[in-house]
C-alpha cells in the first residue's frame, strides 16, 4: 500500500457560506489527512493556468470567471488511494448526479458552483499541488 498526495479547493460557494469545516469534516472522517492547506483568492490569470487543460471547451471563461469570484481555499489531501478515494467522497461533477452522502450532493448549487474540485489522476495531482504549495509547505 502506498501513501498518495492529492490536491482539494473548497470553491468559493461553498467558502461564502461558511462550509469549510463542514467540508474538511467530511475529508476527515473518510479517513484522509490535511497534509497542508491555505486560503486564497485567485486572480483570473492563476484560474486560467490552473484550468489550462480545459482552456478549449465552452465553459472555461464561465469556470474561471467563478473561481475567482471570491475566495477559495487549497488543500493537500494524504492518505491511501487519496485521490480515487476524494473524487468519490466528492461526487458527480455535476451535483444533479451526485450520489447520497457525498460532499457535492450535500452542498453543490450546480455544474459550476459545485462546491469542491479534486485532482483526477497522479500527474494532475502533482501539478496541481506544485501550483499552489512549496515543499516546505506540506507535512505529511
Ligand atoms: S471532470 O471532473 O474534470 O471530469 O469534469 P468536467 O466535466 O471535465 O469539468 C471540468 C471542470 O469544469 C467545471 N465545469 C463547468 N463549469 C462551469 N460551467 C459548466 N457548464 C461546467 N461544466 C463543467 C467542472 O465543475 C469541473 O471543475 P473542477 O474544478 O475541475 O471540478
Amino acid at each position: 500500500m502506498t501513501t498518495e498526495r492529492t490536491f482539494s479547493i473548497v470553491k468559493p460557494d461553498a467558502v461564502e457560506r461558511n462550509l469549510i469545516g463542514k467540508i474538511f469534516a467530511m475529508i476527515e472522517d473518510s479517513g484522509l489527512r490535511i497534509a497542508a492547506t491555505k486560503k486564497i483568492h485567485m486572480t483570473k490569470a492563476q484560474a486560467e493556468g490552473f484550468y489550462a487543460v480545459h482552456k478549449d471547451r465552452p465553459f472555461f471563461n464561465d469556470l474561471t470567471d467563478y473561481m475567482c469570484s471570491g475566495p477559495c481555499v487549497v488543500s493537500v489531501l494524504e492518505g491511501e488511494n487519496a485521490i480515487s478515494r476524494y473524487r468519490e467522497l466528492m461526487g458527480a461533477t455535476n451535483p444533479e448526479n451526485a450520489a447520497e452522502g457525498t460532499i457535492r450532493k450535500r452542498f453543490a448549487k450546480n455544474i459550476e458552483a459545485n462546491s469542491v474540485h479534486g485532482s483526477d489522476a497522479p500527474e494532475t495531482a502533482a501539478t496541481e499541488i506544485a501550483y499552489f504549495f512549496n515543499q516546505l509547505e506540506i507535512v505529511g
